[in-house]
């Protein structure tokens, strides 16, 4: 990743105030096919350019002061796809950390995983387990991939190991559940984003993003660069957060 961090500012969009920038941005790279198909290319060469593009919004991100960034690289039902197209995916996030893991570290982000290990390739396992330990004491931006991951599958993952530790019915809050969620220690994201105009969740954060605002644009991902990144972040400072509240205290009619 070319100099991800240059704390600059686009001269032509000026810096969010802080208590307006989402601090967990969490991303739903769609329309890699439909931008390859538009330009008559393989859906691979779609894929290929997301992981470009994936560079470009990470310096975005560190630049506009987020926090977080969890992008969803490859969902459970994505092993549905042709042999060849998961082959490449698992071979672009190879690529990928081979590629950028040491100017990564050297800009301190922190990568986490969400979603399982098992069936992943043992080659690019290893690449991601020693990424995350690489990575682990960075501060500056988290990025947290979603590999391998499925929203459902994480609630039945943290629901059977609640189980298995016998802990009492009368124990499980929601505090309790966020506990055994892959997601755990990190706060909710606070705005979710879906390129290329679909309206779906996709099983993506589906606990994690109860409150979440939620941006979409018909842009497909390979070209949703940082001035799009930007007008999303700023679409979200515009937003009032009510988390199933309302915005002033009114009289009980009652009293
Ligand atoms: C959705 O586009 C995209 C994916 C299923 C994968 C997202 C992956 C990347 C951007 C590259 C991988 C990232 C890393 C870090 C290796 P789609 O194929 O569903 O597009 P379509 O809806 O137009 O067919």
């Amino acid at each position: 990743m070319v100099a991800v961090v240059r704390e600059q500012t686009n001269a032509s969009t000026p810096a969010l105030p802080p208590e307006r920038t989402p601090r967990h941005v969490a991303i739903i790279m769609d329309g890699n096919g439909r931008w390859a198909k538009q330009r008559g290319l393989p859906r691979t060469e779609g894929h290929r350019n997301g992981v470009e593009n994936l560079r470009r919004i990470l310096q975005a991100a560190v630049e506009c002061g987020v926090e977080i960034l969890t992008i969803y690289a490859f969902s459970t039902e994505n092993w549905n796809r042709p042999k060849y197209e998961v082959e490449m995916l698992m071979r672009l996030l190879e690529l990928f950390l081979e590629r950028e893991l040491d100017e990564l570290h050297k800009n301190g982000v922190q990568i986490r995983h969400i979603g399982e290990l098992d069936g992943v390739p043992t080659r690019l396992q290893k690449r991601i387990v020693k990424g995350l330990e690489l990575t682990k004491d960075n501060s500056r931006l988290i990025l947290n991939v979603a590999f391998n991951y499925g929203g459902r599958d994480e609630i039945v993952r943290a629901v059977r190991r609640i189980v298995e530790e016998g802990i009492p019915a009368e124990d499980i809050t929601e505090d309790l559940i966020n506990h055994y969620l892959y997601t755990c220690g990190l706060p909710d994201p606070d705005l979710i984003i879906r390129t290329s105009g679909e309206l779906r969740v996709s099983n993506f954060l589906i606990w994690q993003g109860s409150y979440s605002e939620y941006y979409t644009t018909p842009t497909y991902w390979p070209d949703f660069d940082e001035t799009e990144f930007r007008k999303a972040l700023a679409e979200y400072a515009h937003r009032k957060r009510r988390f199933g509240q309302i915005d002033e205290q009114v009289e009980d009619p009652d009293e």
